[in-house]
């Protein structure tokens, strides 16, 4: 038997089927959500967007509780735990810490309290940074521990960010430098194709060894070499002057930025190496011309 996984998903085509033993769907309101369960018989009900939660309140792709969302069901069209629906799912974090689980699951209790207790399991979602430096896993173990006594439930979880937070360095090359009233420096790397939360959410990725402008002497912008304007990283300042050739390392580059990356007009995407404890460098993978013409036609 499969170990169940949970599945988040707005809409199935019909050609789906999943050979899973557990589904979790977001589920629209409405007649749709009826056809949906009949149709893979999901044996969850999503609860989502049920309460504005406190994540980085600009990055409105990464706000899954927002107004109008198009996620999950609301607690007034729930009344009950539809026949066959054996867990409840909410996911309405966005890089936070225990004490956002807390305040939302206060939510939870007041809007779904009466269902809790009538199903198996409870999936808590995304969202929390449980590898960050300031997490606190010691709440997070006590709010598991007593959401599980209250409400006789198995509590799952779904971090994703915080598998590969902070792991993972793209280095990057100074390719010219342009003078116009401000130093710039191009550089082999695009936001748009290779870091494009940086013109989502808005995101300013970490340089290592580099600061904010003026915060070292020398303060630069730093810009992609594609042909659109906005294609642009940010400033920011080294202790060092940065010249053609100059190395440039963007951290926390794992999650995110490794699933969304793109072709984008045929810019190259870095090779994948990794470094090992003997500091010996292995490429496993490298992307050529080939692998961009290939998805275009
Ligand atoms: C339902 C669900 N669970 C988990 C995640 C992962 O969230 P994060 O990477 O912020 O932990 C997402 C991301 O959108 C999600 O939609």
């Amino acid at each position: 038997m499969c170990s169940p996984l949970h599945m988040t998903i707005m809409s199935l085509r019909n050609c789906c089927r999943f050979p899973i033993t557990s589904y979790s769907i977001h589920l629209p309101n409405g007649n749709g959500c009826a056809r949906l369960w009949r149709r893979i018989e999901a044996r969850s009900v999503v609860v989502f967007g049920l309460t504005p939660s406190t994540p980085r309140s600009q990055w409105i792709c990464g706000t899954p509780a927002q107004e109008y969302s198009r996620f999950g069901v609301k607690a007034e069209d729930l009344k009950s735990v539809p026949e066959g629906i054996e867990g409840l799912h909410f996911h309405a974090l966005c890089e936070q810490n225990s004490d956002t689980l807390e305040r939302l699951l206060a939510v939870i209790k007041k809007k779904f309290g009466n269902l809790l207790s009538q199903v198996k399991w409870v999936n808590f979602g995304g969202g929390q940074l449980i590898t960050g430096p300031e997490y606190d896993i010691d709440r997070l173990c006590r709010i598991i521990a007593d959401f599980r006594r209250e409400y006789a439930v198995d509590v799952y979880m779904e971090p994703g960010q915080a598998v590969g937070f902070n792991a993972g360095i793209l280095l990057s090359t100074v390719l010219e430098m342009v003078r116009n009233e401000i130093e710039i420096a191009i550089l082999d790397t695009s936001p748009f194709a290779h870091i494009p939360d940086i013109l989502n959410a808005p995101y300013k990725p970490d340089i290592i060894g580099g600061g904010k402008p003026n915060q070292f002497k020398n303060t630069y912008r730093l810009a992609s070499r594609s042909c659109l304007s906005g294609d642009i990283i940010g400033d920011y300042s080294f202790p060092q002057p940065l010249h053609r050739g100059s190395r440039i390392m963007f951290s926390d580059m794992a999650s995110y930025c490794a699933v969304s990356n793109n072709f984008f007009n045929g810019i190259p995407l870095p090779a994948i190496a990794i470094l090992t404890k003997s500091n010996d460098v292995r490429i496993v993978r490298q992307f050529g011309y080939m692998d961009y013409e290939a998805r275009l036609s």
